[in-house]
């Protein structure tokens, strides 16, 4: 499991699905802090009506593409949204059914989409994607170094590219310009003047303690996450929450160490919550994936 940095390329599409577990809380005038990711949280989040939110992501494509899907989601259609993305991953049928759109590729068009969304850019985001985006040639995807072999199945998870309905959520969600900080989380937690009732961290706990291991120890993980608590407590309000996406089922061995492992130190008083997630990837006959967002509540005391 490689480790993330400045210059890991983003994720074109989210590997994580927790649409309908964030949904069944209310977020509207909360403060929220995201991993950016591929962009498609975020955009979620800031579609519940939350007060404020903040993305944080170490890797600097995946704030750059944040900004581009946000420019998508709020002047695309979905077709348009499925061809500027995917188009050309012409092996993805269903995905492509799905969306009512053409499959095969329109360097063009792409390039004209491009345009229309380029200004709503940061100069360094425009100065990341013109490269790729301005120039499309039928022979080079210009997101090709960001797909993983992963994506069909993922994509056919991801509930805006499947339905008008959802992606107009999305679309609302788009209309929130919120900040984007290319950073580490475990940096930038201690540095935050924030106050925040939800902080949404992916699975990045799961790559920091792969790191940390193999360069030191599983004590000096468990150092680190003892730090982080008390980062990360100073900056949640009562009743706040931290999630953490569990690629694992709730049974399984893994699962029970990973747990145990993340808990907040016991005189912080953290109440934990498991919410399973089951997923059957259309694009996978058969499969069905078991994962958990985990939830760690700060009580008022
Ligand atoms: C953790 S990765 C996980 C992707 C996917 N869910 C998976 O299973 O591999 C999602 C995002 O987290 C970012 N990331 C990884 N470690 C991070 C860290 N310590 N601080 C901030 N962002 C991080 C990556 O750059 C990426 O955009």
């Amino acid at each position: 499991m490689e480790g993330f940095c400045e210059d890991s390329p983003p994720y074109l599409v989210p590997t994580e699905h927790p649409w309908e577990v964030l949904a069944r809380f209310s977020l509207r005038g909360r403060r929220v802090l995201t991993i950016a990711g591929s962009g498609d949280i975020p955009v979620y989040l800031a579609s519940h009506g939350p007060a404020s939110l903040e993305a944080v992501d170490v890797s600097r494509g995946a704030c750059f593409l944040t900004e581009l899907k946000r420019a998508a989601y709020r002047h695309y259609a979905r077709r348009e949204f499925v061809r500027f993305f995917l188009g050309g991953t012409a092996s993805w049928p269903l995905l492509f059914e799905d969306a009512g759109a053409d499959p095969s590729p329109d360097p063009p068009e792409r390039s004209l989409l491009y345009g229309s969304v380029r200004q709503h850019l940061s100069s360094a985001a425009q100065a990341f994607f013109d490269q790729r985006l301005m120039d499309c040639s039928e022979e080079k995807h210009p997101f090709a170094e960001f797909l993983r072999p992963t994506d069909m199945w993922h994509v056919s998870l991801l509930p805006p590219v499947r339905s008008d309905e959802a992606y107009g959520l999305w679309s609302s969600g788009a209309r929130l310009n919120f900040p984007i900080h290319c950073a580490s989380l475990e940096d930038f937690v201690p540095a935050t003047d924030s106050c925040f009732d939800l902080v949404y961290t992916s699975n990045v706990f799961e790559y920091l303690r792969t790191r940390i291991v193999l360069q030191a120890s599983v004590s000096a993980f468990r150092g680190f996450m003892r730090s982080f608590w008390v980062a990360l407590h100073r900056i949640l309000a009562p009743g706040g929450r931290l999630a953490v996406y569990v690629f694992q089922g709730h049974e399984t061995e893994p699962f029970a160490r990973m747990l145990k492992e993340l808990a907040p130190p016991r005189p912080l008083r953290y109440k934990r919550h498991l919410m399973p997630v089951t997923l059957r990837p259309k694009a996978l006959p058969g499969a069905v994936w078991r994962h958990v967002v985990v939830f760690f509540e700060k009580t008022f005391h």
